[in-house]
């Protein structure tokens, strides 16, 4: 019995619809439209997003994780492509949605913004008592979802979990791991302490290295910094493997990693689990996703 899980994060859909600097207008998403106009779009191509998209669908894993940032400067219109994108790419039962920072660029109200991709972040009803943490069962595979992205000063972004997702975080591990799930935790930003610039970090990151390494998980998978990241965290029963990936979209243009995603083979081997991972990556040459690596995580 093997368990295939997918992972890609930070899509940072372009271009930005027309009119997006100004309608509704937030200094910060004029400052961010801005950026993206000389700068940004240069660095996210959609093509390739779309290549990456139908690398995934290929493989056709169980369960996909993405974790955050798929718009860009929370421009209501940037949602409604974001919600058309993600039905061509899957159904919401296939896909598990966290929201990133740029999800959450400047204050939007619920039904204008991730109000759209709420199909793609709503946990099982037997499993989940809040919108977040949420919890999916799929065999046993148990994904949580958590939610790093609030609103952010002009020049921060940050994240920050608060005290009620802290609070319910461990409760709902101990019980996964008494059922026998491999946990999955799924959150935009890097979660421990150290793995981000303090402007673009996770402010309570202490605080949930402190509950992953009391309670334990299986695998802890971010987005964010848009490249490839291993650390390994000690946990009750063993190591924690946290895993981040570069940006979707990215073409390899200037300093940040061409986009990958990773697929997860998980097995169960004499009272443990063990984990491969396989890495597909853009190749600027040949214009096509290609197998990168292949390695056992720690465990
Ligand atoms: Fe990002
Ligand atoms: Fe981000």
């Amino acid at each position: 019995m093997t368990l295939t899980l997918a992972h890609l994060s930070d899509v940072h859909l372009g271009p930005l619809p027309q009119g997006s600097a100004w309608d509704n207008f937030a200094l910060k998403r004029l400052v961010g439209a801005l950026s993206w106009n000389l700068n940004r779009h240069k660095l996210h191509d959609p093509t390739i997003s779309s290549a990456l998209v139908e690398d995934i669908k290929r493989a056709a894993p169980e369960h996909v994780a993405f974790t955050g940032d798929i718009v860009n400067i929370s421009a209501y219109a940037e949602f409604k492509r974001a919600l058309r994108w993600l039905q061509f790419f899957g159904d919401p039962t296939w896909i598990s949605f966290v929201p990133g920072n740029h999800d959450a660029y400047v204050p939007v109200p619920w039904e204008n913004g991730l109000a759209h991709l709420g199909p793609y972040m709503t946990g099982d009803p037997a499993a989940t008592t809040s919108m977040f943490p949420y919890v999916r069962l799929r065999r046993n595979l148990a994904m949580i979802g958590l939610n790093s992205a609030i609103p952010q000063p002009l020049t921060k972004a940050a994240g920050t979990l608060g005290p009620r997702q802290l609070e319910m975080l461990p409760r709902l591990l101990r019980d996964l791991k008494a059922k026998g799930y491999y946990r999955t935790v799924m959150i935009h930003h890097p979660p421990l302490p150290g793995l981000a610039p303090t402007r673009k970090a996770l402010n309570d990151a202490t605080l949930l290295r402190d509950v992953l390494a009391r309670e334990g998980a299986e695998l802890v998978l971010h987005g964010h910094n848009h490249r490839h990241m291993l650390n390994v965290l000690e946990g009750p029963d063993g190591k924690i493997p946290v895993v981040g990936v570069p940006s979707a979209s990215m073409s390899g243009a200037g300093r940040y990693e061409p986009a990958a995603w990773n697929l997860y083979e998980i097995n169960r081997h004499q009272g443990s689990w063990r984990t491969q991972v396989s890495i597909r990556g853009w190749d600027s040459e040949s214009q096509r996703m290609v197998s990168r690596s292949q390695f056992m995580l720690p465990s």
